[in-house]
């Protein structure tokens, strides 16, 4: 047993990680600013600190004594970071150098940070590996970019282990939907169920590699057990598979029972077209894969949502 770190731990993924965490037996301390997470989402048994990721003297006291740490803390929405670049980039980046600061001043700590699959850019239709070079087309890619810069060169100038994951478009219970810069399967899932229409940006024949949440979490586990050998490195968190949104809302709509009422507005500012990760690497060294179907973490989503009410 040991005690874990998450920054974000009140978050969709973060507390994933904290349920897969206690039920292991280790100990959770999570760091969060409550700006999108919620206390809800957590287990009981973690401890919540409540603070910013950018706060020095905040992270310091949540890292002390732990064996290592999961830094999800971020926001999320390439959307809201193109319409507050200063905001997000203190949060996504000066975030992650403070984390990667107060791990190394903690002992060398070892850090699993997310990054993203926008640092890719517009990478075309083929399955992007981790040695595509990097091309991002927004801030919130950027930022990203940039705290893996930095994890990359925590080793060799503060001996402090750092795996890098870059997560396609995750998906599953605890996604809120209530906001327009939610990922898109928690806002088609709410109106469908509701009956409303979805509203696409641009044709619709964008396509994603969507991830199921309990996946990423496999990913976030054997990253930090593999930490020490894989230290600077980063890899995809995606399933090498390739959908459009009309397909989803096919899917999605199929199993509402529901025919969908699809509207289409303008192409979001930035938007990747085609966005497709490459699993093998991530397979090879961490010796993970995704194993859960679209289809059956859609049906898993339905079946958690219509629980809850
Ligand atoms: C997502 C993630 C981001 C992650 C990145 C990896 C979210 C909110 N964003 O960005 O954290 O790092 O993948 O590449 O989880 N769309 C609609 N209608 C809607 C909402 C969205 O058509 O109501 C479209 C968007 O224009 C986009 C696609 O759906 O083409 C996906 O959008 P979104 O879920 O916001 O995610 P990404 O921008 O891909």
């Amino acid at each position: 047993m040991a005690r874990y770190l998450i920054t974000g731990g009140c978050g969709f993924v973060g507390s994933h990680l904290a349920d897969a965490l206690l039920a292991r037996g280790d100990e959770v301390v999570v760091l969060d600013n409550l700006s999108t997470g919620k206390r809800a989402n957590l287990a009981p048994e973690a401890r919540v600190i409540e603070g910013d990721v950018a706060d020095p003297d905040a992270v310091a006291r949540a890292i002390a004594g732990c064996a290592g740490v999961f830094h999800l803390a971020g926001i999320a929405s390439v959307a809201y970071c193109n319409e507050h670049w200063r905001e997000g980039h203190v949060t996504n980046q000066t975030g992650t150098v403070t984390v990667f600061e107060a791990a190394a001043r903690a002992g060398r700590v070892p850090v699993v940070y997310t990054s993203s699959a926008a640092v890719y850019g517009d990478a075309g239709p083929g399955a992007v590996d981790e040695a595509r070079v990097p091309r991002p087309r927004t801030p919130y890619g950027v930022d990203k970019l940039g705290s893996e810069l930095h994890g990359r060169i925590a080793m060799g100038v503060h001996g402090l282990p750092t795996v890098g994951l870059r997560p396609f478009n995750i998906y599953g219970p605890r996604q809120d939907p209530s906001s327009a810069y939610s990922g898109v399967i928690s806002i088609f899932n709410s109106r469908l169920a509701q009956g409303l229409p979805v509203t696409v940006f641009g044709d619709g024949l964008q396509t994603r590699d969507f991830v199921y949440v309990a996946d990423v979490v496999r990913f976030l586990m054997a990253a930090m057990a593999h930490a020490p050998q894989a230290a600077g490195e980063v890899f995809n968190i995606c399933t090498g598979r390739t959908t459009t949104l009309l397909a989803l809302i096919d899917t999605l709509a199929r199993l509402h029972g529901r025919v969908p009422v699809v509207q289409h507005g303008d192409p979001r500012v930035g938007d990747i077209r085609d966005s497709l990760g490459d699993p093998n690497r991530a397979r090879a060294v961490l010796g993970v894969t995704a194993e859960v179907t679209l289809e059956d973490g859609l049906a898993a989503l339905l079946r958690q949502s219509q629980a809850a009410g």
